[in-house]
């Protein structure tokens, strides 16, 4: 569970990334690809060249759905309740991805956001990230 302050930490961020979604999303993606080449098997129908349309339309999806989560931080039960369902019963990504792509979604935020991204900001970042990731698992098996 978050704090208050934790949560102040990722909304206020969160404001920052939205319009801004398709390059950063697409970055940490490009990010994940190159540093856990497992992760692109999951995307055989996509074009994986780094800065690609695909991955950045696809990396803006996954980054405001982080932020429309942050909107629900409170009851993401609900909020992710689709992307869950997806995740596990259609997509079935092995839930050690998705420590993977928080890993890279946190190293873009840091490249970007240096001032903002303080080791707080960044420990409640991970925290959530988490939140949101076993979301996501929580219907697999
Ligand atoms: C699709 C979010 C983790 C693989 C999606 C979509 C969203 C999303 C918003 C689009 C759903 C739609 O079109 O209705 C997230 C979030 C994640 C996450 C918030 C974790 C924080 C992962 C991981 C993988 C993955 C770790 C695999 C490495 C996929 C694939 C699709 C998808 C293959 C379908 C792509 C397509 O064919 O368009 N995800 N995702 N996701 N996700 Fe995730």
């Amino acid at each position: 569970v978050l704090s208050a302050e934790e949560k102040a930490l990722v909304v206020g961020l969160c404001g920052k990334i939205s319009g801004h979604c398709d390059a950063l999303g697409g970055e940490a993606l490009d990010r994940l690809f190159a540093s856990f080449g497992q992760t692109r098997t999951y995307f055989p129908h996509f074009d994986l060249s780094p800065g690609s349309a695909d991955v950045k339309r696809h990396g803006g999806k996954v980054l405001s759905a982080i932020g429309e989560a942050a909107k629900h931080i409170d009851s993401m039960d609900q909020a992710l309740s689709k992307l869950s369902d997806l995740h596990a019963y259609n997509l079935r990504v092995d839930p050690g991805n998705f420590q993977l792509l928080s890993h890279s979604i946190q190293t873009v935020l840091a490249a970007h956001f240096p001032e903002e991204f303080t080791a707080e900001t960044h420990a409640a970042w991970d925290k959530y990230l988490a939140a949101v990731s076993a979301v996501l698992v929580s219907k697999y098996r």
